[in-house]
């Protein structure tokens, strides 16, 4: 089979990284990748957005399975235009990726089907909002109604806080016009359930724990991840199923209910709080940086999973047991703006597992090509193996202008 994966971020890479194992897959393509993909796989330069050039290429080259990673390309309709011309794709339509691309619809099918999440309220007017902060106080949570590369949420600690977020979002339009949802803030800890979905059919993967925050201690601003394991030792087996099964299949099932059928990875960004797992948030995507601990953790065939899901029939994931950590090397001044084309050193001999995000390869040397740059994987029996294993890996990675938390894992070593 012809795999083409849709993408140029760490999260591609792991993906392109497991499909290139299956003894069913002769070649991945990834479009349009980056220079450190470059090494083992064959980049096409076609933007993600570009759905007639994708279309274009998968049937100029017999393309047998389409994986888009990113939601951009699935919020601008790419799985539509593939299943249209009856290209295989593991990946929800526009309509279907609206679970991710709006909070508020998301929310509001949750309350719809008794799917457990947060209290909320939506506004567009910046009058009514804070009047509404004032009435339930702080702590609070502010979301932009849309697409902020995971940006667009503020944990506000203050009334004062929360009125300044409203008034960037609804004022100042930071993010361009749209609404804010405000939720009630839940107390508990975080992890990332993912499954592979095709209607109602729900296969679990197993969990991750992200890392949001940009420095040591869950301090800074929120990014798209500095980090992540698996497993996650204080999350039990008995929160997963009852996850599995007063979440994510209530879920897919509610999306064929609307007349949404969701076929693809939903990912639910959960909080264990004192009473049960409830959802932060879905997207409709592997999760960037979980994806890449919970493939590497993978023992069967990603590709051969993806098949049977899409054909309906049943499929059984295999795990290795050992742990996976990894830690993200990011560029100074990440989230906010920050230069290209620092020189790094280390890249060709270091001898872990490396998913690239944002580097490029000039004149024979690598450099910083974007805010996250570089995903450094560690292994071991335990995930204290795993964390000390993954920072040797990051000291053989040197460079000015990166950095990285030194404290990946710590939920689950204290
Ligand atoms: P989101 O983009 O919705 O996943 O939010 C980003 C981060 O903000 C989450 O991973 C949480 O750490 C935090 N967060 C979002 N919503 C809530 C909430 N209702 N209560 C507590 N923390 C939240
Ligand atoms: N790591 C969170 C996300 O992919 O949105």
């Amino acid at each position: 089979m012809k795999i083409l994966v849709v993408g140029r971020g760490g999260r591609e890479h792991a993906i392109a990284w497991k499909a290139a194992q299956s003894p069913l897959v002769s070649t991945v393509f990834v479009a349009p990748g980056n220079d450190g993909m470059k090494q083992d796989f064959e980049c096409v330069a076609i933007d993600e957005k570009d759905n007639g050039g994708i279309v274009r290429f998968c049937n100029e080259n017999h393309i047998d399975l389409v994986i888009i990673g990113p939601e951009a390309a699935l919020v601008n309709g790419l799985a539509n235009e593939l299943t249209k011309n009856n290209i295989p794709v593991f990946g929800p339509s526009a309509e279907a990726a609206i679970i991710e691309g709006s909070k508020q619809f998301a929310k509001d099918l949750m309350l719809k089907y008794n799917v457990p999440t947060a209290r909320y309220a939506t506004f567009s007017d910046y009058n009514q909002a804070i009047a509404y902060v004032h009435q339930h106080g702080a702590p609070t949570v502010i979301k932009y109604d849309g697409l902020a590369a995971g940006k667009g949420v503020v944990v506000a600690q203050t009334v004062e806080e929360a009125d300044n977020a409203l008034k960037d979002m609804l004022l100042n339009a930071k993010f361009g016009e749209g609404k804010v949802v405000i939720e009630e803030f839940l107390a508990g800890e975080e992890f990332s359930l993912m499954a592979l979905v095709n209607g109602e059919q729900v296969v679990p993967l197993t969990i991750a724990q992200d890392h949001k925050r940009a420095y040591d201690g869950d301090l800074g601003p929120n990014t798209g991840g500095m980090g992540a394991y698996s497993p996650v030792p204080f999350i039990t087996q008995d929160i997963i199923d009852q996850s599995v099964k007063t979440i994510m299949e209530p879920v897919a099932k509610a999306m064929v209910r609307e007349g949404l059928p969701f076929t693809g990875i939903l990912y639910g960004g959960l909080i264990l709080t004192a009473d049960g797992p409830k959802v932060i948030e879905f997207n409709a995507r592997f999760g960037d940086p979980e994806t890449e601990v919970v493939l590497p953790r993978m023992k069967s065939d990603l590709i051969a999973h993806m098949l049977d899901v899409l054909n309906h029939k049943e499929t059984h994931i295999e795990w290795h047991r050992e742990a996976c950590l990894g830690v993200v090397l990011a560029t100074k001044g990440y989230p906010g703006s920050y230069p290209k084309g620092a020189a790094i050193e280390g890249i060709d001999t270091c001898d872990h597992l490396l998913f690239h995000s944002g580097t490029a390869h000039k004149d024979g040397h690598w450099q910083t090509n974007g805010g996250r740059v570089l995903f450094v994987v560690g292994k071991g029996n335990t995930i204290a193996e795993a964390q000390k294993d993954a920072y040797e890996g990051v000291k053989q990675i040197t460079s000015d202008s990166l950095f990285h938390r030194t404290d990946i894992g710590h939920k689950a070593l204290r």
